[in-house]
């Protein structure tokens, strides 16, 4: 029977890399798109250009410029975003509800644990804000969501992780730290959400060596582009339309037992030597 309800996409790093590109695939399928950023001035008019993108699409876009792991900022977002639900079920007298939430938010201390000195090593809040933001703010989103009502059955959790959370790569040790606990925070909501009978999934996606704003802040990104490039057996490194893809393809009906895992989506590139 087909589902009367409308589903949205909740991207929580909604203006560059796989999020963007996730956005703009799920709203080319049909999903209406609530976007979360954090972009300076002169990123701004790319957000716009994603928003057109959009609605050429026929979908709504709904875009916050803030910091997604404040409290305060993500109830207010919320807030509007239930106005939108109520607004789009009066006119359309469809139930929207967020089908598809994913987590793909890059902002990470690159310092070493064992600096020169202490400025220029890793410090308490340099690694508090990095497993706050690419970590923990999983948690408290997927909370508010199911308290507010925002999910229903079928809906999508997905975190975006890397190789990082089991190799040692130079400086990216928080991110690494940060990438063990979300796997961590994935496995767990799974395991409760299944608990709670709500039929909502839960997964990491382990994306491959993808060249992304993110990577390229990557002091060793050189070496890491090279490497992924020699090891894929794919023959290429990954894009972030692979990632798109295949979570618009997993996020389809009949997917519903697939939870609680690190899905790799990298084209081979971890178990090849
Ligand atoms: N690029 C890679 O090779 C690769 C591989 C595997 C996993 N990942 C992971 O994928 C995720 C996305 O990375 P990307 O490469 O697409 O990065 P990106 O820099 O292209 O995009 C990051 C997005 O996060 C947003 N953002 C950052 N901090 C934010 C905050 N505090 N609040 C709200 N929005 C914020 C940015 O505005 C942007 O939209 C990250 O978790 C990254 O670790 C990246």
């Amino acid at each position: 029977m087909p589902d009367a309800r409308q589903p949205w996409a909740l991207v929580l790093g909604a203006s560059s890399g796989f999020g963007e590109a996730t956005a703009r695939a799920l709203a080319a399928a049909g999903y209406d798109i609530a976007g979360v950023h954090l972009d300076r001035r002169q990123g701004q008019a790319h957000v716009k250009a994603i928003k057109t993108a959009i609605a050429a699409s026929g979908r709504e876009a709904y875009f916050a410029n803030m910091n997604a792991a404040d409290d305060a900022n993500r109830a207010e977002f919320l807030a509007g975003l239930r106005e939108r639900f109520e607004a789009q079920q009066a006119t359309t007298g469809r139930q929207p509800y967020v089908r598809v939430v994913m987590h793909s938010l890059a902002f990470g201390t690159l310092k070493p644990f064992l600096g020169p000195d202490a400025d220029s090593s890793i410090n308490r809040k340099n690694m508090e804000m990095t497993l706050d933001v690419m970590a923990h703010s999983l948690v408290y989103w997927a909370q508010d969501l199911w308290r507010g009502g925002f999910l229903g059955d079928g809906s999508k959790v997905y975190a975006m992780t890397s190789e990082g959370s089991t190799r040692v790569i130079g400086n990216y040790g928080a991110v690494s730290a940060a990438k063990n606990a979300l796997e961590s925070h994935c496995r767990q909501l799974a395991m409760e959400f299944a608990k709670h009978h709500t039929g909502v999934t839960v997964n990491a996606i382990r994306a491959g060596v993808t060249v992304t704003p993110a990577l390229m802040q990557i002091p060793e990104r050189d070496e890491l582009i090279a490497h992924a490039t020699s090891k894929n057996p794919m023959g290429r490194m990954t894009t972030v339309d692979d990632v798109a893809r295949a979570i618009v393809a997993l996020s389809a009906e009949g997917t519903h037992w697939i939870t609680g895992n690190v899905i790799g989506v990298d084209g081979g590139e971890l178990i090849s030597g």
